[in-house]
Order: C-alpha cells, then sequence, then structure tokens
C-alpha cells in the first residue's frame, strides 16, 4: 500500500528538499507524486532535455525509501511553445483562442501540440525507465478538467467533418439520419457542416451529440497516444494511471473508454473546493468513489486526496477537524487502495496560493499533519481488508451518449444527470448497501438491483437486457423520460413511450410536462388517502397498462395518472418512476426492494455511514460519522467526525 503526498520540490529554494523529504517521511509516507506541471524545467528550451533536478530530488527520495509517482507534464506547455506555435492553443465556442497563463490550454487535436507533447513524454519515459524509485506515470493531469475538454478551433472543425463522413460513408445519410430537412439545413458536402458555435436559437441535435462523441474521441486518442508512449518506454515495474477529476458526469469524454489502456484509475477526492459553503452530500462523495471503482471495475488510488481548504479565487468552507480524515476512510471505504493527499505545502506564489495543503507556509506541522499521520498510521495496519474486493448486488448503470442527449436539450431547467442519478442511488447508500455505478454497456445481469436515471436512449438491444435481468428475478428502477430517443439523438417515431421498455414496464405514457426548477406537484399513494409528497424536474403522465399504480398525481386533470408504476415480468419486477420523488418516498421502496433480494443493509442515523468488508471470513467495517455531532451505531459512539475500522460481530 501506497500512501503519501503530491510534492512540488521545484515550488521551493533547494535548500529546503531535504527538510521537506525528512517532514514527510516522518508521516509516515512512502511515496511522493510529482513533475505533472515541470514540462519547461525538463525542456527549457526546445529540444534541450534536462532531468538533472528530478534526478537530485529522486536521489533524496530514495535516501528515504521514498517511492515515486510521476507526472508526464503535458498539461502545461512551456511558453516558448506557446510562442513558436500558436496554433497549439485551443480555442473557445467564440473561435478566440486560449491565452497562456492557465493549464491545458491545449488542442487535442493539434498534430504540432502531438508531437512535441510525444517527444517529452518519450524523453521523460526513457530518461527514468529503469528508475526503480518511480513505480507509476499519470499521464497527463485531470484530462477535459476546468473546460478543456472543449475546443472550436479550425483543426478541430477540420477533423470533426472527417469524423463525420468516417461515420456516415455519404452525406445523404448524415442528412437522413441528422433530420436535416428541417429548417432546410440539408449538406451537399461534409465542408459545408458546422461546429455547434453559437448561432441564433440552436443547433440540430444531431450535430450537437456528434460533436460529444467527437470530443471524447479527441480527448481519448490523444490520452491513449500518450499512455502508449509511456508503455513503450518504460521498464515493467512501472504502471500506468490518469487521475480523473470530479464532475466526471459534466465532462465531453467518456470516462470508461478514457482509461481503458491505463493499469489502475486515479481520482482526485475533493469534497469541498472552490467557494462552497458546504462539502457536497455524504451519499454524492460516495458515488463519485463507486463511479471510478467503476470504470476498470477494480479498486482505484487516490493521488489528490484533499486535507486543506481548495480554490483558486473564491475558497470557502474550512473542513472541522477529522472531517478531511473521515472523507479519506469514506474514500477507502469505498475500493480506495493507495492515497496520495494533495499537497505536501500549498504554495505562497502563482495560482494556488489558496490550495492549501498539509503544511501552510509558517512550516508548522499542525492539525493537519497529525491527522495525516493518524490515517497513515492507522490504515496501513488495515492493509488486507483494504485491498478486499467490494462486491455489490446493485448497479447504477450510465450512458455518455445519453447524458450528452441531455445536455444537448436540457428539457427542464430543473434537470442535472448527477442530481437524477443522486435520485435512485441515495435511498440505497442511505441504507448502506453496498452500490457499483457503471457503464450501462456492461454486463449487469450478476447484479440484483439495477437503477436506471434518466436513460433516454433504449434501444432494442438494451430493452432485449433489461427484459431478460427482469424475468430472470431481478428488480430494475427507472426514472423519467426512458426510451425517448434513438442514438442519432431523435424521437422515435411510431413509438408510445417508454419506447422500447414499454411492455417491460407495463404502462404507456402518451403525454409529458417539464417542471421548472421551481416547480412542483402533488403526489399521493395509489389508494389517494395521503397527500404525501410532491414531483419534481419532469412528469410523465403514466397510463398503467399491466403495472399496478404505487402513486398517482393529484392535480386537476391528472388524477387518473400515475406518478409511479410496479410490473411484475417473469421473476422480477420493474418499477418506473415517472416523476422526481423525494428520498422521503423512496427510502421505503429501496427498503422493500433490498429485504426482496436479501441484500445486506443497515439502516444508521442521517450521516452514519457503514461499509463492510470481508477478510479470510472474518467482516471488517468502515465506520464513517459525517456529521459534527457525536453518534451511536450499535454498540459503538463515534465522536464528531470520526472514522475507524474494526472488526464487526
Ligand atoms: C486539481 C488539480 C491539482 C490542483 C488541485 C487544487 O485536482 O489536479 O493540480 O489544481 O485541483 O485543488
Ligand atoms: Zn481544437
Amino acid at each position: 500500500m501506497y500512501v503519501g503526498v503530491d510534492y512540488y520540490p521545484e515550488h521551493w529554494p533547494e535548500e529546503m528538499l531535504e527538510q521537506d523529504l525528512d517532514g514527510i517521511k516522518e508521516l509516515g509516507a512512502n511515496m511522493i507524486r510529482m513533475g505533472e506541471f515541470a514540462w519547461h524545467l525538463m525542456e527549457p528550451r526546445e529540444g534541450e532535455f534536462d532531468f538533472s533536478f528530478f534526478d537530485k530530488v529522486i536521489q533524496e527520495a530514495k535516501k528515504r525509501q521514498l517511492s515515486v509517482m510521476f507526472g508526464t507534464p503535458t498539461a502545461t506547455f512551456p511558453a516558448w511553445l506557446a510562442k513558436l506555435d500558436p496554433s497549439i492553443l485551443s480555442k473557445d465556442e467564440y473561435g478566440h483562442p486560449r491565452a497562456f497563463g492557465g493549464r491545458r490550454q491545449y488542442c487535442f487535436n493539434s498534430d504540432i501540440y502531438h508531437r512535441y507533447a510525444s517527444r517529452i513524454t518519450k524523453e521523460l519515459v526513457k530518461h527514468y525507465a529503469n528508475e526503480p524509485a518511480i513505480v507509476a506515470w499519470q499521464i497527463d493531469n485531470e484530462f477535459g478538467h476546468e473546460g478543456s475538454d472543449l475546443c472550436f478551433c479550425e483543426q478541430c472543425h477540420t477533423k470533426f467533418q472527417l469524423y463525420l463522413e468516417e461515420k456516415y460513408g455519404t452525406v445523404n445519410e448524415l442528412n437522413e439520419r441528422w433530420g436535416t430537412i428541417f429548417w432546410g439545413q440539408t449538406y451537399n458536402d461534409f465542408a459545408e457542416i458546422p461546429l455547434p458555435t453559437p448561432t441564433v436559437t440552436t443547433h440540430n441535435p444531431s450535430l450537437k451529440l456528434d460533436y460529444a462523441r467527437f470530443r471524447s474521441a479527441s480527448l481519448n486518442r490523444f490520452a491513449h497516444d500518450m499512455t502508449k508512449i509511456a508503455r513503450d518506454h518504460h521498464a515493467a515495474h512501472q504502471q500506468v494511471t490518469t487521475n480523473v477529476s470530479g464532475g466526471f458526469f459534466d465532462k465531453w469524454f467518456d470516462h470508461a473508454e478514457n482509461v481503458r489502456p491505463m493499469d489502475f484509475v486515479s481520482y482526485d477526492n475533493y469534497p469541498v473546493w472552490g467557494g462552497l459553503t458546504e462539502p457536497v452530500s455524504p451519499a454524492e462523495i460516495a458515488m463519485t468513489h463507486d463511479f471510478n471503482r467503476g470504470l476498470k471495475n477494480q479498486n482505484y488510488w487516490i493521488v489528490e486526496e484533499l486535507m486543506g481548504a481548495q480554490g483558486h479565487n473564491v475558497i470557502g468552507y474550512l473542513p472541522r477537524p477529522d472531517q478531511a480524515k473521515m472523507w479519506s476512510y469514506q474514500a477507502f471505504a469505498h475500493g480506495c487502495s493507495n492515497m496520495l493527499y494533495f499537497r505536501w505545502r500549498g504554495m505562497t506564489k502563482g495560482a494556488e496560493q489558496f490550495c492549501f495543503g498539509i503544511v501552510d507556509q509558517d512550516n508548522r506541522y499542525g492539525r493537519k499533519y497529525q491527522e495525516v499521520q493518524a490515517v497513515f498510521q492507522d490504515i496501513t495496519s488495515h492493509e488486507s481488508v483494504v485491498n478486499a474486493p467490494i462486491t455489490s448486488d446493485i448497479a447504477v448503470v450510465y450512458d455518455y451518449d445519453n447524458i450528452w442527449s441531455w445536455k444537448s436539450q436540457i428539457q427542464s431547467s430543473g434537470f442535472d444527470f448527477t442530481n437524477e442519478l443522486l435520485r435512485l442511488y441515495t435511498p440505497f447508500y442511505k441504507q448502506n448497501a453496498s452500490i457499483d455505478v457503471i457503464p450501462v454497456n456492461r454486463a449487469f445481469d450478476s447484479y440484483k438491483i439495477l437503477l436506471v436515471p434518466a436513460l433516454q436512449m433504449i434501444d432494442d438491444e438494451l430493452a432485449a437486457r433489461f427484459k431478460a435481468f427482469a424475468e430472470g428475478g431481478g428488480t430494475i428502477l427507472f426514472s423519467f423520460r426512458a426510451g425517448l430517443k434513438d442514438k442519432d439523438n431523435n424521437i422515435y417515431l411510431s413509438r408510445t413511450l417508454p419506447g422500447a421498455i414499454a411492455e417491460l414496464a407495463g404502462i404507456h405514457i402518451y403525454e409529458t410536462e417539464a417542471l421548472a426548477a421551481s416547480q412542483s406537484v402533488p403526489v399521493v399513494d395509489a389508494a389517494g388517502q395521503n397527500e404525501i409528497c410532491e414531483g419534481s424536474v419532469w412528469r410523465d403522465l403514466i397510463s398503467p397498462q399491466t403495472a399496478q399504480v404505487m402513486y398517482r398525481y393529484n392535480d386537476s386533470f391528472y388524477q387518473d395518472k400515475a406518478a409511479m408504476t410496479k410490473n411484475k415480468v417473469g421473476k422480477g419486477s420493474v418499477y418506473y418512476l415517472g416523476t422526481g420523488l423525494g428520498e422521503d418516498r423512496l427510502v421505503p421502496i429501496a427498503e422493500e426492494m433490498l429485504v426482496h433480494h436479501q441484500i445486506w443493509h443497515k439502516k444508521t442515523a442521517d450521516g452514519v455511514e457503514i461499509a463492510r468488508r470481508s477478510v479470510n471470513d472474518e467482516t471488517y467495517v468502515f465506520l464513517l460519522n459525517h456529521t459534527a455531532e457525536p453518534q451511536h451505531i450499535d454498540h459503538q459512539t463515534l465522536a464528531p467526525f470520526e472514522s475507524k475500522v474494526v472488526k464487526w460481530r
């Protein structure tokens, strides 16, 4: 197990190096991660490579038995390169080049950039190929983060048109599938096709979806090319990864495809960042871990674990004593196997003066230092628990094409895909059931419960997979807008909603309504006895066919329309949630499903999380208190923000 810190030796006077490495060693660390932003230091002028600084750092690290994860520095190219050939700079939707000065302002489709990035990656990895201390290479840094997944430059335009020609073959095929007859947009040639840059009203939805797919292909091709270079030159003891940033459902690239050639996934865990006055919910943090574990269905690393408040120009919430430590244990509880904290010392110069680290500018080894030291000391004694595989009977499935379809036409101002995924995830999380978060094209027949949030794109093949799952005894919970669209981002013609799953769900939907962010509609149980809650974001006005009504709407005109239904299918059940019901309503339904399938779960006080692991017939649990108050769970008492691993009866 590796535990350590992100260390930027180039940020500090050289005379601080040994003192810093001693302090890192004293922390209990056995790894440092470095280099991901140091291209200029390694290639100060075009073609002149100099690794002497990092040679020295690595020698000092080895004296302290510190291993190294080294980052390839293509996220921050040198100014001399931008000056040499500004065409490497990506462009925003108005065609303005992004200025040199931030990071990741390069275009994934720039052949020039690809050439220089390939060379520095190759020279660096070759130089350290046989360095025993370097055990892992991180490719670039947080691909696509901070808006760097989009580019509207000329290179991208030309390659987008080529991408379309390759996909459709003929422009007539594209015209047909895009429906360009609408608004007279028929193309005579692929060269006439625009990027989805600002226009009057809005672009063709098929164009917008294909552009999203093109972004994903562009970014992932660059990532895979750089990965291949590393693979071609590193030694067998070195592995390859890249670090996934938060907000992954808001990005324009398929993350599972991005990490496919990597040996393992790395994730940057920031439960609170920038001007947030509170951390995101414990459920959302847990989901991000389950998502990263699901990318390769294996345990993952965290290479940036928050310890101090973070932000660029605006900062906010200060993690309370032991709270960041608890977030670390939550990560281990969800499949993190190695952890590096961001960062040893906060940088006193440059854009991240307010991205605080373990040590602050006063160089004191204070509360944060002790917290990290405590984590390392304790968690390394539970290595077998940490490395035990996580098995789940529940899977949430997602599809980036579907997410990008929603992003291309949001339909309801209250819609956010992450929120809709959490709507189905949280009721099970709150009962401490283990949940996988996986791409919909991944096999899911081994699960017992399938949660399918807002999946508009369901074709006949996928519907058949869902049907087989339910007939085999599985439980499926679909939420609204299911089955509306085909893979070209168009509405199916001559199909009654919910399209290919209408028979499976045992319902028809003839009318629907978008609910704005501020809107909600009254919902009652089937007997109409209890005005129980409200539906938000959207509503499908469900006409049950074979399904039984669980809840119905209670406003004028629609009291005969169901809001939620359950259909018996073979040995299984298919639930359809036609509107955004709240957690209070969905928790009991989730519990019914858990009990039916005899899935281990445990109700705990709000903010108390328990996660189980089996090691050699012994059961251990991670106990996490996400609250500022003492909490109790069975015979255990948890202090505010306390987290621990204990053997469970
Ligand atoms: C991201 C980046 C880091 C740093 C931190 C600051 O995770 O990977 O380089 O910018 O955010 O919080
Ligand atoms: Zn571009």
